[in-house]
C-alpha cells in the first residue's frame, strides 16, 4: 500500500527527521555574479576531476529531480541535506515506510510498504534523473534471508522500477567497503553486496555503486542502527586523526550526498565502482552554482 503526502512547506522549515537541515538557498540569495559561480565551479571540475572520469554531462544548469530511498538513515539524512543545498536539485521524492514530515518545498514523500513492488508507483517515477539508493542494514545479527532481501532484493527492485520509469536516469547505489564481487566471501555482509552490485551493473542504464569505507556524520545525521550510533559517539572525536592518516578511508555524509547528486549530474564514464577516493574527488566535482 502507498500513501502520498505532498508537503506544501516553507523553504524556511525543515523539521522533525532533518531538524537540523539549512534552508534552501532563496533565489534571492543568489549571488548577482551566477556566470561567475559557474565558470567557478567548472574550474573546480576541471581541477580536481581526474581525467578518465569525464563523461557524458547533463546540460550544464540543468536542475535534476530525484527520488532517495532510506532517506531516514544517516546517508540517507546526507543525501537530502545535499539535495536540499544544491540549487540545481530542483525536486525530491523520498520513499520511506513512515512519514519523516520533512518541510520542504522541494521534497515530497511517499510513504509505501512493500519495498519489492514498486508498480503503484511507476507514474512518481517517471521523468527522474536519478536515485540516491541509501536504504540498507547491517549484516551483523541478521537471519540470511533477511539481509539478502532487504539488501539485495529492495534494491534491484527499485532499480528496476527506476529503468522502467525513467529510462534516462541513473541509479546510485551505496554498498560498501569491502564488497565482494566475486561474491565468494564468507562474510554475508560482503557476499551479498558483491552479489547485488553485480546485478545491479548487469542492468541497463547508468549504475553508480558507492563503496564507502569510514563515514563521518555531519549536520547531526544519525544512523538508523543502534551499535553504530554507539561506535559513533567513540569514533567522531578520532575523526580528524582518521582524516590526516588514511584520508583514502574517509569521507563524511555531506561528501557522500554531494558525490551521489554530482553522479547523476555529470555521469562519469569511468569505473562504475567508486571507493572513497573517488567518491570525494566526486564530491568536490559537484558544479551546481547553488551548493553551499
Ligand atoms: N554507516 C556507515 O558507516 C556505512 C559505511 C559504509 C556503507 N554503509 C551503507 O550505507 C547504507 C546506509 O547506511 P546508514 O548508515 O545510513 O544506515 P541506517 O542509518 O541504519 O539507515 C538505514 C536506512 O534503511 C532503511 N531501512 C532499513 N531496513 C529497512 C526495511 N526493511 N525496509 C525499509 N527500509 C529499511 C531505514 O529506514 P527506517 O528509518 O524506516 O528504519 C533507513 O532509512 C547501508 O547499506 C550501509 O551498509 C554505511
Amino acid at each position: 500500500m502507498t500513501t502520498k503526502t505532498t508537503m506544501k512547506i516553507s523553504d524556511r522549515a525543515c523539521t522533525t527527521a532533518m531538524s537540523n537541515c539549512p534552508p534552501a538557498p532563496s533565489a534571492a540569495g543568489l549571488p548577482e555574479g551566477r556566470t561567475a559561480l559557474k565558470t567557478a565551479g567548472i574550474s573546480v571540475i576541471i581541477a580536481y576531476f581526474p581525467a578518465f572520469l569525464f563523461p557524458l554531462i547533463l546540460p550544464y544548469g540543468a536542475a535534476v529531480r530525484l527520488v532517495v530511498f532510506g532517506a531516514s538513515g544517516m546517508v540517507g539524512q546526507g543525501a537530502v541535506r545535499a539535495c536540499l543545498r544544491d540549487e540545481g536539485v530542483s525536486e525530491v521524492l523520498l520513499v520511506v515506510r513512515r512519514p519523516l514530515h520533512v518541510q520542504h518545498a522541494k521534497v515530497r514523500e511517499i510513504v509505501h510498504t512493500d519495498f519489492t513492488d514498486y508498480t503503484g508507483l511507476s507514474s512518481e517515477l517517471t521523468g527522474l534523473d536519478g536515485c540516491l539508493f541509501c536504504l540498507g542494514m547491517p549484516s551483523a545479527g541478521c537471519p540470511e534471508e533477511e539481509y539478502i532481501r532487504v539488501t539485495h532484493d529492495y534494491t534491484l527492485a527499485a532499480a528496476r522500477a527506476l529503468t522502467a520509469a525513467s529510462p534516462a536516469g541513473a541509479f546510485v547505489y551505496i554498498s560498501g567497503h569491502g564488497a565482494d564481487s566475486t561474491e565468494r566471501s564468507r562474510f554475508l555482509g560482503a557476499r551479498v553486496k558483491g552479489s547485488t552490485e553485480n546485478a545491479l551493473l548487469a542492468l541497463p542504464g547508468s549504475t553508480y555503486v558507492f563503496r564507502p569505507a569510514y563515514i563521518q556524520p555531519e549536520d547531526g545525521a544519525v544512523s538508523r542502527t543502534p551499535l553504530y550510533r554507539r561506535l559513533y559517539r567513540v569514533t567522531s572525536g578520532l575523526y580528524p586523526l582518521l582524516q590526516r592518516i588514511a584520508p583514502r578511508y574517509v569521507t563524511t555524509t555531506g561528501q557522500l550526498g554531494r558525490a551521489m547528486i554530482a553522479a547523476v549530474r555529470l555521469r562519469p564514464a569511468g569505473p562504475a565502482v567508486l571507493h572513497t577516493r573517488e567518491i570525494n574527488q566526486l564530491a568536490a566535482a559537484s558544479p551546481s552554482p547553488g551548493v553551499r
